[in-house]
């Protein structure tokens, strides 16, 4: 049986190269396989305007050597913190796994096309709740947010729902990828994959845990 790169990512005596970029859609996979819900949830570290970190959940929704990409309301508050600094740290835990997965780098907007063409693909109500949500700023009640959404729902009878100019994504180009698995007694595994930019090639170290 031939080695995954898995194996080959924490065995010491293997001093051949491993793509970060190829092994994560692997892990990605397994927790697909495994995780009860949302595999592809993770965690989106920004911070404000005073350097203070904020993070929070969002689902991965397009994956390539590219980077990560998720989409968001660019006016909420990682909008317009990832928009005023533009660098991210993202982290997967898939707890059925024991593994964790963070990331590090500069983030882009997608291009406009790619955000139409996700946006397009969501279920019409998805697509209201979109126009209809004014993310993180004070909601006075929940009904205002229903009468909202009945109102919009009343409005684009015909089906043809725009992509709302503040509803976009980021894309997260990595720069370090670090990949980590449990360990007996906290003896755990970790590989961090770094490069100094986008077109340099990776180094591999692994690290106490
Ligand atoms: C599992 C999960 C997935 C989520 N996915 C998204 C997402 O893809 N995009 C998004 O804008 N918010 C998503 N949210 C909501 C965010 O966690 C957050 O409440 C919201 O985006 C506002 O964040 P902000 O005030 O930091 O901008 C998700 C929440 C959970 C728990």
């Amino acid at each position: 049986m031939t080695a995954s790169l898995t194996d080959l990512l924490f065995d010491d005596d293997y001093d051949g190269s491993i793509d970060p970029l190829e092994l994560f859609p692997h892990w990605l996979e397994e927790a697909r396989e495994h995780e009860p819900n949302d595999p592809n949830a993770m965690a989106v570290a920004s911070v404000d305007n005073t350097g203070m970190p904020d993070l929070r959940m969002v689902l991965l929704n397009g994956y390539s050597h590219e980077g990560f990409v998720f989409f968001t309301n660019f006016e909420s508050a990682k909008g317009r913190e990832l928009l005023a600094q533009p660098k991210a740290a993202l982290l997967f835990h898939w707890k059925s796994l024991r593994r964790q997965v963070r990331v590090r780098g500069p983030v882009q907007q997608v291009a406009r096309t790619e955000a139409d063409a996700y946006f397009a693909s969501r279920p019409a109500e998805s697509r209201i709740g979109a126009h209809a949500s004014d993310q993180s700023r004070p909601l006075e009640s929940r009904s205002v947010l229903v009468k909202r959404v009945e109102a919009l729902t009343e409005k684009f009878t015909d089906g043809k729902i725009g992509r709302p100019a503040h509803w976009s994504g980021f894309r997260v180009r990595p720069l370090q990828i670090e990949f980590w698995k449990d360990g007996a007694f906290r003896l755990h595994d970790r590989v961090l994959f770094t490069r100094p930019d986008l077109a340099s090639d990776w180094s591999r170290t692994r690290l106490f845990p």
